[in-house]
């Protein structure tokens, strides 16, 4: 039996949401499947469906992939260890489609069946964090919920966090843009904590300023005005070059991107490294742009951001 994990992208918020303020994150058709194979003693074999290869989580990824195992089999209380579990991602692993969320999303949904364990999805949105917190350290929790639940999801930490469904009429249409470059999610939240440490003024006007753009950003998602929401992107970008998060391949991505014409384009995830987000409502729009960055030498996702799994 298989489990699916969907992937997501952030339209706002990324690192802001750590501390507290909204963001606004779209599940996306890009995910990992998790296959139960049986009666084969051995770990977790994982295999790259776009490239065909084997997927490489790199040295330190492979030991969390162990230790998520670990997380997974203690949480469900699963005591049979005699199974092998089939990955298979169409998913940029470089960072910011929130691949680590959709890989325990899948587990889990692959071993809910197989073992009738009967978990709901808000015990599988909890066990996800936990995941996340392998690889992570300290996520804010807005991939495991977007991974978990789908749509287009205004997300809030607190001791309860908050997640509201924000209505579209349809899933909006936009192109992920992969840097080709690999980055480390825990890494770069604690060099934001560092910068927001050194710099507490600076960040004290940069959270203001983001705070009073969430909710615009909510009233105009929910209203589907897409060229406001683009507007809105590229100063949430700005407001992420701020912090410290933004680089010279994905500057370089996103003035292609709006060149093209896409109606706003920022870096989604952590940054530095992963991918970026360009908002292209039209067909064609999203053609031109995701062509102009291929040929940029960038590897480019045509998706919609908000599909209810
Ligand atoms: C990663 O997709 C988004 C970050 O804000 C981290 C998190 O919220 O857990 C950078």
């Amino acid at each position: 039996m298989a489990g699916i994990g969907y992937g997501k992208a952030i339209l706002f918020g990324e690192h802001f949401v750590v501390y507290g303020m909204p963001g606004i994150a779209a599940s996306i058709e890009l995910n990992t499947t998790c296959t139960y194979e049986e009666k084969v003693s051995g770990g977790i074999t994982a295999n790259d469906l776009v490239t065909g290869e084997t997927i490489n989580y790199g040295e330190d990824k492979a030991k969390k992939l162990d230790q998520v195992i670990q997380v997974i089999l203690r949480e469900t209380g699963i005591k049979e260890k005699n199974f092998r579990l089939k990955l298979e991602t169409n998913m940029s692993l470089m960072g910011g489609m929130g691949s680590s969320a959709a890989l325990g999303v899948s587990i889990l949904r692959c071993l809910n069946k197989e073992f009738s364990l009967g978990i709901d999805d808000k015990r599988i949105n909890e066990i996800t964090f936990e995941v996340e917190k392998v690889f992570h350290s300290s996520p804010s929790g807005i991939d495991n919920t977007v991974s978990t639940f789908g749509g287009m999801l205004w997300f809030k930490k607190g001791q309860k966090n908050t997640v509201e469904q924000l209505g579209i009429p349809e899933p909006v249409r936009i192109v992920l843009i992969d840097t080709g470059t690999i980055n480390d999610t825990a890494e770069l939240i604690a060099k934001v904590r560092k910068q927001k440490e050194e710099n507490q003024k600076e960040f004290e006007k940069i959270f203001a300023s983001y705070s009073e753009l969430a909710l615009k950003a909510r009233k105009e998602v929910e209203n589907a005005r897409w060229e406001k929401v683009g507007s809105l992107m590229n100063k949430n970008q700005e407001l992420l070059r701020r912090i410290g998060v933004s680089s010279s391949q994905l500057e370089k991505i996103i003035e292609a991107s709006l060149e093209s014409g896409a109606l706003g384009a920022k870096l989604t995830g952590a940054g530095v490294g992963g991918n970026a987000i360009a908002l292209t409502p039209e067909k064609e729009l999203q053609e031109k742009v995701s062509k102009k960055c291929s040929a940029l030498g960038f590897k480019t996702f045509k998706v919609t951001a908000g599909i209810k799994p």
